[in-house]
């Protein structure tokens, strides 16, 4: 029987929040010291973004930070995730910008104001274009200038913000930008990519231990996680074993990768097995894991569809794959198989993405069956794109809607069952700069008109300030 969410009960302290991230929603890309990130030098490349949109204004939220944070106080959000952009902090890679520092330093001041728990994210891709031109996370170097901007930022916020993130989805920034060059810096580099996906694992232990021993030395408590982009690739004909070799493949290279290391301290054998000729483990030096696996206190969750898998050459109506492709249809790191991602009869949302609430119930439950040392879960982004349409100054979003209250009801679900889940952020808080896709695609709770940066609280906005009051209500 669906319980409906506003009668559900969630355990004691269950945060709810919503996210953003520095370059899709701040804008004011070169002012107050603020320098090219990659986002900003790849949105001009030609063709690299739809519409050749680039983050340069996005929605202005530089200067509108206390009415943007009135409007979360307004939804009732216990947390908002934000990211610091490092091209604002350290726009160089070296020297410390204090005018970008000041600029997060108030927004944490207005969130504390409104009761709000900040909850700050140090990568959300934008790393400084200056550190591109050296290599970017190719070079085992930004690692170590990585650790130098966690320590300025938690110089100025270290007492006040207690909830800490090294990476968003290191998959897209290391193997989609290097790799598939679906994201900055665009390459499609193999070599390329497997250094950055091991660079950005060592950064991430790196800042965590250095932020650790910095918060001891302070005598302050802190959290300190990852978010990870993890799916459940569930085979096409779960009884063809070429179907179940293509998503042992991909669980291993966009979900094990990532998290095995981590929790395990080490990387999945098979991938790296299946990585042979790119000879993944000469980035790897002695040391590295321990590093790597250094012990977190949440990990975030970032979910939105399934993935459904097979070996076989594609039919004509499906859908391209994140699987970086050398040859239409093939890989560098599948062999000579095949991935592909055939249709499924499920509703899709305005990027193509599956509606499968009950992938998010099984991947939570999943996770805690498969690693008995992984610490509490936070879904740190879930929502969904569908094309608004504002009609008397209103959007009816009652799709958005169903797919955020059904994924709410399977993180329900997953917590009966035993997932220890401890919170939910909705992505987006705003409708914003949705990367390659520009500003085509909107996410947002609430409406941005980009002509007049107007906001607008959605039908969806309403429904999750709903949830959240009746939780309380309940708690
Ligand atoms: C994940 C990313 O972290 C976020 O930046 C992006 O906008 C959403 N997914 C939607 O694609």
């Amino acid at each position: 029987m669906t319980i409906p969410l506003t009668e559900r009960t969630w355990p004691t302290g269950f945060l709810w929040g919503s996210a953003t991230a520095a370059a899709q929603i701040e804008g004011a890309a070169h002012e107050g010291g603020k320098e090219d990130s990659i986002w900003d030098a790849y949105s001009r490349v030609p063709g690299a973004v739809a519409n050749g949109d680039t983050p340069e204004q996005a929605v202005d939220h530089y200067h509108r930070v206390p009415s943007d944070v009135a409007m979360m106080k307004d939804l009732g959000l216990d947390s908002y995730r934000f990211s610091t952009s490092w091209a604002r902090v350290v726009p160089g890679g070296r020297s410390v910008n204090q005018e970008g520092l000041d600029f997060y330093s108030s927004l944490v001041d207005e969130l504390l104001g409104q009761g709000i728990l900040p909850w700050l994210t140090l990568y959300h891709w934008d790393l400084p274009q200056a550190l591109q031109e050296k290599g970017g996370w190719a070079n085992r170097e930004t690692a170590y200038r990585f650790v130098e901007y966690a320590e300025a930022v938690y110089g100025a916020l270290g007492d006040r913000v207690t909830h800490w993130t090294t990476f968003n989805e290191p998959l897209c920034s290391s193997l989609i930008g290097y790799v598939a060059g679906e994201h900055a810096p665009g390459l499609t580099d193999p070599d390329a990519g497997l250094a950055a996906l091991h660079h950005q694992h060592l950064a991430h232990g790196l800042a965590a231990a250095r932020l650790r021993e910095l918060a001891a030395r302070d005598g302050r408590e802190l959290q300190i996680g990852i978010t990870l982009n993890l799916t459940n690739a569930v085979p096409n004909d779960p009884t063809d074993p070429v179907d179940l070799e293509a998503a042992r493949r991909i669980d291993g290279l966009w979900n094990r990768m990532y998290i095995e290391p981590l929790l395990l301290g080490e990387y999945p054998v098979d991938v790296i097995g299946d990585l042979e000729e790119y000879d993944f483990l000469q980035y790897v030096q002695g040391g590295d894991l321990a590093v790597i696996s250094t012990p977190i206190d949440f990990l975030g969750v970032n979910h939105y569809h399934d993935d459904n898998v097979s070996g076989h050459p594609a039919a004509p109506d499906a859908e391209p794959g994140l699987v970086p492709t050398e040859k239409p249809g093939r890989s560098p790191f599948v062999g000579s198989e095949y991935v592909t991602f055939p249709t499924r009869h499920l509703p899709r949302t305005a990027m193509g993405w599956e509606v499968n609430p009950d992938g998010l119930r099984t991947l939570l439950v999943r996770l805690g069956r498969e690693y008995p040392t992984l610490p509490p879960l936070y879904i740190t982004e879930n929502g969904a794109s569908y094309d608004d349409e504002i009609i008397d100054g209103a959007v009816n979003d009652t799709e958005r809607w169903a797919y955020i209250d059904a994924h709410i009801s399977a993180v329900g679900e997953a917590i009966a069952a035993g997932a220890d889940v401890r919170g939910y952020f909705v992505w987006s808080l705003l409708d914003n700069y949705e990367w390659a896709w520009g500003y085509n695609k909107r996410f947002g709770i609430v409406h941005v008109d980009y002509d007049t940066l107007v906001r607008t609280p959605k039908f969806s906005a309403t429904q999750y300030a709903s949830v959240i009051a009746a939780s309380k209500a309940t708690a």
